[in-house]
């Protein structure tokens, strides 16, 4: 095989109270990419659509994942890469993270698969590292591994999958403004309250046991978030109009998506879903803001080869 299309999705990370550990795969949504071998050694993007990123492979989340592997693998050949960006970059649904794995999910069927998921979600964590000076995984895990995951430990990396319950659907909101990671990981404090942190990690431990037991009101009660969302809600436009009307349609749940200004909502059942979108739509059409609403199931293959 010399030659590779691959889905690579949008994910949902933090999972409002699980930031930075928290996150599952979104299946509607996502990017495309060709990755070939070439005979001439190191990593080469020779086209990118969508949006204007980086060609050199330093600069680029997708280039800088593929180093990583392409040092550690050491072949004799080189990689091409064709990115056909859908997410926007700054949206909060993991467009850096979509890049970072695509090239390395690619790359690994290409060299005959010598990496487990754990080990291309490391590669990719060096790529996503680009984007938000900081090396994290709750978006790149989802999308390696499909349906809800927990980064356990990074240092050494250990991703739990968590059980999808059945049913559920995520309703996202994207605003069309851009925040950037690193921006929005800077209005955070560096010390929270021991009440919030207890709140806090309650609720985590509750999410995943109603994720394992597909308890649909403790998931509710459970996703709320007391340490940052009080401080990125104020980047995001009529974030609590949103979240009032989602949660009065009947949504499971609402949060912002990883970084923003994207907000998530979980619902049970299709119809739900619909009924949730169509609100917060209706929320938003009076703000002027250009926006884009996206239904989609939990994507629990994660990303493929098309
Ligand atoms: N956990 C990350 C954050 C996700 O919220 O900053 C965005 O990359």
């Amino acid at each position: 095989m010399k030659e590779l299309k691959i889905f690579s999705p949008a994910t949902v990370a933090n999972v409002s109270c699980g930031f930075d550990v928290l996150g599952f795969c979104l299946d509607s949504i996502g990017d495309e990419m060709v990755i070939r071998k070439t005979d001439k050694k190191g990593i080469y993007i020779t086209k990118i659509e969508g949006y204007d990123l980086p060609f050199e492979a330093e600069n680029n989340v997708a280039g800088v994942s593929a180093l990583a592997m392409l040092n550690d693998a050491k072949p004799d050949f080189g990689f091409e890469i064709e990115i056909y960006k859908n997410i926007k970059p700054g949206s909060g649904i993991g467009s850096s993270s979509a890049s970072a794995v695509g090239s390395v999910f690619a790359m690994n069927e290409l060299l005959g698969k010598p990496y487990n998921k754990t080990e291309l979600t490391n590669f990719a964590m060096k790529g996503e590292a680009l984007a938000s000076q900081c090396e994290h995984a709750d978006n790149i895990a989802p999308a390696v591994f499909g349906g809800f995951t927990l980064v356990k430990s990074v240092t050494p990396l250990e991703i739990l999958q968590l059980p999808t319950p059945k049913d559920i659907y995520a309703v996202i909101i994207h605003p069309q403004i851009e925040i950037k990671t690193a921006e929005a990981r800077a209005i955070l404090p560096k010390e929270i309250p021991l009440k919030s942190a207890i709140t806090q990690w309650s609720n985590v431990g509750s999410l995943v046991h109603a994720l394992h037991t597909s308890d649909y009101e403790l998931l509710s009660k459970s996703l709320t978030d007391v340490v940052v969302e009080p401080y990125r809600s104020q980047l995001i436009p009529h974030f609590n109009a949103v979240r009032q009307s989602a949660l009065e349609s009947g949504a499971i749940g609402c949060g912002i998506s990883g970084s923003g200004p994207s907000i998530f909502n979980l619902c049970h059942g299709k119809e739900r879903a619909n009924q949730v979108a169509q609100a917060i739509k209706n929320v938003y059409s009076k703000t002027g803001i250009p926006f884009e609403v996206y239904i989609s199931e939990i994507n629990t293959q994660g990303i493929k080869i098309l």
